[in-house]
């Protein structure tokens, strides 16, 4: 039996931190032993707000070189830069054109992007989820692992590929049972515990477009700055570290970054903290974040002072991933009455 497909990929843009690591990329890395993964930098999603050109290149280098050194395997996975695949802008076109505009208007992402930018919002920003819906049928994908925040554009790709594409374009067999063009996706929900919130707000999640760079510990911070960001992260004035208390969602926060970085677990966590001050904790918490990162980050200027490694790996991972999505390419356009395309065989 072949393996599930998994798909999933990150933005370039800003710095990678923990939140990515442990709520998404630590999960990818055990994936790939039991299931057919592809992981891709979409960088074309990057462009969606106002981006600086002179930076992409590098941001785009910078996370494939982490999804690296974060333990992805370019030999159990397909690793590539969603760009560097001509089917996804392409797949996105034709979806496009069966995707009601209302679908898109009501993206909550969307609409929170956008009242941000005024009368300056693209037209790809609003695109943004049928690009996404590309790039995980593209690669008939029956898992997207995704968080919270990502639930509703993988609803959108699921009536995407059913109600716009399967059930108008798809032909029957003999007997009358639907072929279906595209496979419809599920979502993954990942482990419990692995929500990162914060260092300045344990109501809100650890992200790369928080303006308080203290709110977050990004992957490739030097030891200093983490010792910095966690002692000065919020806390309250109850002594002892507890999980579960409504009331201190930094308390919470804090002792399940200990108890992932740790490797301890929550429970034994829980026990050795139970009655420390802050001013214990905090040491502790920096230094295992500090050692938790060391192997990363050397394994990341590593793979960065071997450019031409990262770009071989890359290559291998465009040719890959590209045989898998012209094919979807092709069946989508035959669905539609296209002429084949310039690679059908
Ligand atoms: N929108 C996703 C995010 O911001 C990134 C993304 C783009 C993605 N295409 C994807 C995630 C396909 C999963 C699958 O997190």
């Amino acid at each position: 039996m072949a393996r599930p497909r998994v798909l999933s990929g990150v933005q370039p843009t800003g710095a990678l931190h923990l939140g990515n690591w442990l709520g998404a990329i630590r999960n990818w890395v055990d994936l790939q032993k039991s299931h057919e993964t592809f992981f891709c930098v979409v960088d074309l999603h990057a462009i969606t707000v106002p981006h600086d050109p002179a930076q992409l290149a590098e941001d785009t280098l910078k996370t494939a070189a982490l999804y690296l050194a974060c333990g992805i395997d370019p030999e159990l996975s397909t690793v590539f830069v969603q760009s560097q695949v001509g089917a996804h802008s392409e797949l996105c076109w034709l979806l496009n054109c069966v995707t009601p505009l209302n679908w898109l208007e009501r993206m909550i992402q969307f609409k929170e992007k956008a009242v941000k930018q005024g009368d300056q919002v693209s037209v790809g920003l609003l695109d943004y989820p049928v690009l996404m819906a590309a790039d995980i049928l593209l690669y008939g994908a029956d898992l997207v692992p995704v968080g919270e925040d990502q639930k509703q554009h993988l609803e959108l790709a699921r009536d995407i590929a059913q109600q716009r594409i399967n059930s108008r374009f798809g032909k029957k067999d003999e007997t009358g049972e639907p072929i279906p063009v595209l496979t419809v996706p599920e979502p993954l929900i990942l482990k419990a515990g692995a929500r990162v919130m914060s260092l300045t707000d344990g109501n809100s999640k650890m992200s790369k477009s928080d303006p308080n760079e203290g709110s977050r510990i990004n992957l490739l911070d030097p030891p200093e700055l983490i010792v910095k960001k966690v002692k000065r992260a919020k806390t309250d004035p109850t002594m002892g570290l507890e999980f579960g208390n409504q009331e201190r969602p930094e308390a919470e926060n804090l002792l399940s970054l200990y108890a992932l970085l740790s490797g301890k677990g929550m429970e034994a966590a829980a026990q050795e903290c139970a009655s420390m001050g802050w001013g214990t904790f905090k040491p502790l918490l920096a230094e295992v974040a500090v050692e938790a990162l060391r192997p990363l980050q050397q394994r990341y200027g590593e793979l960065r002072a071997d450019p031409g490694h990262l770009n071989d790996v890359l290559r291998q991972g465009q040719a890959r991933a590209s045989a898998v999505a012209q094919a979807t390419l092709e069946r989508v356009r035959h669905a539609l009455g296209f002429l084949p395309g310039p690679t059908a065989t």
